[in-house]
């Protein structure tokens, strides 16, 4: 499972100081100044068992979102919570009206990742002004709306920016700096899709042998990843390299470039997001070439940031994850960590 730090970081899509303060507590996460405003507080959140607590999952279309939802099944009876679950099917609307019936049947306090950073951010201000605490976890929603520390209670999730970064750092030393890039997006307006093309973008301008010849969002699903990959093939056949926003799509573009006639991994170097079971066999097989993971596993977080924020500590508006990195040196010995 992924580490938490505490460094204090400038978030640069934020454009806010998420201030992480010093002592290294249980599961390592570090609790300093809260932005909340004396004026506009927070909901409190009682220290009652069991605390009925509302998840509202955007979707269950892969090991990575599945993965997610076992974390929080697996931490309910541990953490004193009495979970209701939803699926919003991949449907910013299901997911907004998911949390409104929650909010409508008082839960103590909402946890969800938001499907996308804009149509999410409403419900966030409904549940606060319902007097229910919200924490948000894996993606974010947008900060002009409801701001973290101030509307809702904090923000637990890996740097998307800084993934990007990594995978794009991977994909300039496997090609020695001279590439034809094919990038694969997920949610078009999800802050995962949006950060990591931002931070692998940002690397990509700075290497001139570097070019992403086409961009298009494949949803963070393998068969969409699979037929946006098959048509971006055919109308690029001179690409030499993939990014994908996570392994999934980089899954299904692998057997679009199989069944085009090339070989992944030789005439195409891919790289991907996420660190699955499925992505990491791909990389010990040499046709995927490094996946940054992405840590599913808020469960455990979500519970003790909960746990501090009911006995009054104050609480950092970003909890960050820290992620692993897999490519063919150390996949194998890293295999336990696979989901
Ligand atoms: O927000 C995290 C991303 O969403 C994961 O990379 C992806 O697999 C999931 O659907």
């Amino acid at each position: 499972m992924a580490s938490l730090n505490t460094q204090s970081r400038k978030h640069a899509r934020r454009q806010q100081n998420r201030p992480l303060a010093g002592s290294l507590l249980a599961l390592a996460i570090g609790f300093g100044v809260a932005t909340a405003h004396a004026d506009d507080a927070l909901p409190k959140l009682p220290t009652k068992t069991p605390l009925k607590v509302g998840f509202a999952q955007t979707e269950s279309n892969n090991p990575w979102r599945l993965a997610e939802t076992k974390s929080f099944k697996d931490i309910a009876a541990k953490c004193g919570w009495q979970v209701v679950m939803t699926d919003a099917n991949g449907s910013n609307s299901k997911q907004v009206s998911d949390i409104q019936s929650m909010i409508a049947q008082h839960v103590d306090l909402l946890v969800f990742p938001p499907r996308e950073e804009k149509p999410l951010a409403p419900v966030v201000l409904q549940a606060k002004k319902a007097g229910i605490p919200v924490i948000l976890v894996d993606r974010d929603v947008d900060q002009s709306v409801a701001k973290a520390g101030r509307d809702y209670i904090t923000f637990i999730g890996s740097d998307f920016i800084d993934q990007g970064h990594r995978a794009a750092d991977w994909l300039v030393k496997a090609t020695g700096g001279k590439a034809k890039i094919i990038e694969l997006e997920g949610t078009t307006g999800a802050s995962a899709a949006n950060d990591r093309k931002k931070g692998f973008d940002e690397i990509i301008a700075k290497n001139p042998g570097m070019t992403i010849i086409a961009s298009q969002s494949g949803d963070f699903a393998r068969d969409k990843g699979r037929q946006v990959m098959e048509t971006l093939l055919q109308a690029h056949p001179e690409v030499t390299a993939v990014y994908a926003h996570n392994d999934e799509m980089a899954l299904g573009a692998i057997a679009a470039i199989k069944a085009a006639g090339k070989q992944p991994g030789k005439d195409i170097q891919i790289v991907t997001i996420d660190g699955t079971k499925g992505g990491m066999d791909a990389i010990a097989a040499g046709e995927l070439g490094a996946s940054v993971q992405s840590s599913p596993f808020f469960g455990p977080l979500a519970c003790d940031v909960a746990q501090r924020y009911a006995k009054g500590e104050k609480i950092p508006t970003w909890v960050k994850v820290s992620d692993r990195f897999y490519d063919k040196s150390n996949v194998q010995q890293s295999m336990q960590y696979g989901y």
